[in-house]
């Protein structure tokens, strides 16, 4: 055998790992999650996102235009998070058992504070600055 033909095995081997590994590199990129968002919450300030009536004690609202989630943990205390979340950006999907839940991997974060209460994500949610006015909850 020449260094010709190691030489052109070489190369059509690779090909031949290249091939395969490009599709899984393609399945792997985190294109397949329709629901995924681009950047954080992108609301201005002072824009209106409703009344207080709207999120529950104990519960939350997800405000999905504005990317943002506002939870009241006690009984007039309202905090409001980026609603997407920092594993793979997809918009978290409900607030239920003191916790705001990502329905594409099944991500949970702390309704009280957004920090990481069960993975995949690793990064807590970005607290978003509101303001309660009477009973109108705004952004800012
Ligand atoms: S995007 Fe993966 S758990 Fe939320």
């Amino acid at each position: 055998m020449t260094t010709e033909g190691i030489t052109r095995r070489h190369t059509l081997t690779g090909a031949a790992v290249l091939g395969v590994g490009v599709p899984f590199l393609a399945a792997c990129g985190g294109g397949d999650d329709s629901s995924a968002v681009d950047g954080g919450a992108a609301t201005k300030s002072g824009a209106e996102l409703g009344p207080t009536s709207d999120v529950p004690v104990g519960g939350g609202k997800i405000y999905g235009d504005q990317k943002i989630v506002v939870t009241q943990p006690t009984a007039g205390d309202f905090k409001a998070f980026s609603a997407v979340c920092t594993h793979q950006s997809c918009l978290v999907t409900q607030v239920a058992n003191d916790t705001i839940d990502c329905a594409c991997h099944g991500s949970k974060f702390s309704a009280d504070d957004g920090s990481v209460v069960t993975g995949p994500a690793t990064s807590a949610l970005a607290e978003v600055a509101i303001t309660v006015d009477g009973d109108t909850i705004t952004t800012g």
